[in-house]
């Protein structure tokens, strides 16, 4: 079911259909954005915040697809652009740094980046579950809605240290 086709004729479809693309998102986020993250961090405490979120990101994909495979039978998955471009975005912004500090500079903004379009999608489908009547997906969409705000609000809070440490000019 492709969000652009005329088969989307209804507030549930376009939920599950969504929460197709998210299914997707957060394993693209979990398999390669966060692993080249933590890869690439030099500061130890980015380096532990990326960790800690990638563990709380397998746990996205998981409640995702627990509510999928019992809503559809099976899970199905469709391509997230949004996120594969932002991570193509954050891989060619890496190549560019040339120092270790703007580098973790530019991983805490690309994370930031991550985190609002998350924050902005399980927002949406929290809205759609609760108008559908589907109180249980509310609660599970709302628990990895904190948790994304949370993982938000500990690189902001880092990006105001690390980027004193980037030279200037
Ligand atoms: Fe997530």
């Amino acid at each position: 079911m492709g969000i652009f086709s005329a088969d989307v004729n209804s507030l549930r479809e376009l939920y599950l259909t969504t929460m197709e693309h998210a299914l997707n998102s957060e394993r693209q986020i979990a398999e390669k954005g966060l692993p080249a993250m933590i890869e690439k961090a030099t500061n130890p405490q980015l380096k532990t915040a990326f960790s800690r979120h990638l563990e709380e990101t397998k746990q996205h994909v998981m409640r995702l697809q627990a509510i999928l495979d019992a809503t559809e039978g099976e899970a199905t998955e469709a391509k997230c652009k949004v996120t594969a471009a932002l991570i193509g975005e954050a891989e060619s912004q890496v190549k560019d740094a040339a120092n270790e500090e703007i580098r973790d500079v530019v991983l805490i903004a690309a994370g930031n980046q991550v985190e609002h379009h998350e924050i902005a999608v399980y927002g949406t489908l929290r809205t759609w579950a609760e108008l559908l009547g589907e109180s249980e997906h509310a609660a599970i969409l709302d628990k990895t809605l904190q948790e994304e705000e949370n993982a938000d609000a500990v690189l902001t809070e880092l990006a105001e240290r690390l980027s004193v440490a980037a030279p200037v000019a």
